[in-house]
């Protein structure tokens, strides 16, 4: 197995708009970032993810993009985000850009020019149709809610955007539109990024006769013809081809409703497409009858193992490699989702972090997931600025399904996925130490315990112990390399797994109840020997691995011997 730099990496998300913002805007920026460097030297991580800092009217928050080679305004320049680079790989940390190729803002230049004419030489950049009838050319819904469709006065037809409608679709069958991409992903390269993060990649090559999707009750109806499209695979080699081919950068694919079978082309190494992607399995498993508007089902951990390991699977059968992530800037906060953000948020943080950085795959570190931020409880509609929220929003009460914001208040302070980008919370002042302005989204009242400062403090800290987490990982190649083995599979109560190296054998002991919990390990499951490497409670003495009592989310790491091996 080849053993690149991104395997063995442990990678920070940053939220630009939300982390640090250093002119007093309101706005987190570029500089901002700079300013914290320290911090993520302090954390351990090598990798930071950036979501979209190109310019962008910022209908979604930078994923709307006006020019792929200039700098959000708000964020700073190009010289700023240079220095950025450079700065970051000074102190040994790598730098991975987002990048949107699905769509570009309406903003943009292409679809202005396309929207000029039906001749216009950029027509064809875009998907343009006729009508049905005075209706949108087929029943394809937006995944932010009502048709996919936008029709537009000047010319007379209708242009498709599966997000929102300042979000055209662009025309990947077109080979200019293939050649611009990749001119501008080198030109990135070029500046000394370290890989892309290439945004609902999966959906760029659509069925280009667009049939009318008559699937009953499909709630996204169209995606069977946009999700893995007829040259998805084709496109992914070319680009592979074209950009990363020699390289040392990693290109990870985010994937939404993508199943194990198809994933497996997207990450066999030896098809030369993607290097990890982000699937939704783990982060949608939760939602009723699989939409927003409904608070979340009750689950059982099972689930949740069965997902996981499912997914270790598909990576080791295929030659490829999972990226592991449990929140990012599109779902809830993880200890308000997974575990218990009352009582227990601390222990339950911890928990969830110990799941991510000792199962196998690359994992990536929601800012402030560290911390153990919490969702926030939104009260009224003022205070969410998240375009899907919104939309959706927008949407229920056409259709007359809600008449105010209270009756679905719960939901949205639910799955809201501005809950994800509240600012910062760096230390208990009014600002969360985040601005001296006035924050774009409000601030989480419980920045005064929740926070970089107090918790750096404090060795029980959920940042405390992430910093163990980390460089326990770090020193240990089996919680990188390591097969990964379920043991108690069938129990309700405890996540638990080993991973075994070639030198030596982890095993994780994860409480996911509020209740103390017997731990009953079967003969198969019985280890020789075994040493403690971490927990977040005080464990006196080493227990008999049959006479173990987890605390209400208790994590435990153990080094091991199997009896049969190492
Ligand atoms: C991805 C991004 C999300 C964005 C969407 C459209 O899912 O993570 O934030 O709204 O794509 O670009």
């Amino acid at each position: 197995m080849e053993r690149e730099w991104w395997k063995k990496a442990i990678i920070y998300q940053i939220y630009p708009r939300s982390f640090n913002d250093s002119d007093g805007d309101g706005i987190g920026d570029l500089t901002g970032i700079r300013k914290k460097i320290g911090y993520l030297e302090y954390l351990g991580i090598d990798a930071v993810w950036l979501n979209p800092v190109y310019d962008s009217p910022n209908v979604d928050n930078g994923y709307d993009v006006r020019n792929y080679r200039k700098i959000m305004d708000e964020f700073g320049t190009m010289e700023e985000m240079e220095q950025l680079i450079r700065d970051l790989h000074d102190r040994g940390i790598k730098l991975i850009m987002d990048f949107v190729p699905n769509h570009t803002s309406d903003q943009h230049r292409w679809f202005q020019r396309s929207k000029t004419s039906q001749n216009s030489e950029y027509r064809g950049y875009y998907i343009w149709r006729k009508g049905n009838n005075g209706e949108p050319p087929n029943n394809w819904q937006s995944l932010f809610g009502g048709s996919a469709w936008r029709y537009d006065d000047k010319t007379g037809e209708y242009y498709l955007h599966l997000f929102s409608e300042g979000q055209p679709d662009l025309n990947w069958d077109n080979p200019n539109v293939r050649e611009e991409f990749y001119e501008i992903m080198r030109w990135w390269l070029g500046k000394g990024i370290d890989g892309f993060r290439l945004d609902v990649v999966n959906l760029i090559s659509k069925n280009p006769s667009l049939p009318d999707d008559s699937t009953d009750k499909s709630t996204n109806p169209g995606s069977k013809y946009y999700v893995n499209g007829p040259k998805i695979h084709r496109y992914l080699q070319e680009m592979n081809e074209e950009v990363f081919l020699g390289s040392d950068t990693v290109a990870i694919g985010e994937t939404p409703f993508v199943s194990t079978g198809e994933a497996s082309k997207y990450i066999s190494s030896s098809r030369n497409e993607l290097d990890m992607i982000f699937h939704f399995d783990f982060v949608d498993f939760d939602r009723a009858n699989g939409g927003l508007w409904e608070l979340p089902r009750d689950w059982d951990l099972t689930e949740l193992k069965r997902i996981m390991t499912k997914w270790r699977d598909v990576a080791s059968c295929h030659d490829g490699w999972n990226a592991t992530y449990l929140g990012n800037h599109d779902n809830p906060r993880i200890v308000t989702r997974y575990g218990n953000d009352g009582k227990y948020r601390r222990e339950s943080a911890q928990v969830l972090g110990t799941l991510l950085l000792t199962i196998s795959g690359t994992p990536f570190i929601y800012q402030g997931d560290e911390l153990g931020m919490t969702n926030y409880n939104f009260s009224s509609l003022d205070q969410v600025k998240d375009v899907r929220t919104k939309k959706g929003f927008e949407e229920m009460k056409q259709k007359g399904n809600v008449d105010n914001f209270e009756e679905v208040e719960d939901i949205v302070s639910f799955w809201c996925r501005d809950n994800a980008r509240t600012p910062m919370q760096w230390s208990g002042e009014e600002k969360g130490g985040f601005t001296d302005g006035e924050p774009w989204l409000n601030v989480n009242p419980n920045k005064n315990r929740v926070n970089v400062e107090t918790e750096k403090l404090d060795d029980n800290s959920v940042l405390s112990y992430y910093r163990e987490l980390i460089s326990l990982r770090k020193e240990n190649d089996a919680l990188i390399y390591g097969d990964y083995e379920l043991i108690l599979e069938d129990d309700e109560s405890i996540f638990a797994f080993l991973r075994i190296g070639s030198k030596n054998t982890m095993m994780t002991l994860l409480n996911f109840t509020s209740e103390k919990t017997k731990l009953c390990l079967t003969k198969k499951e019985t280890l020789r020997r075994k040493e403690l490497l971490l927990s977040n409670y005080s464990v006196k003495s080493v227990d008999e691995f049959n006479n173990i009592e987890l605390m209400p989310w208790e994590a435990r790491l153990y080094e091991v011997c199997l009896n049969d091996k190492n």
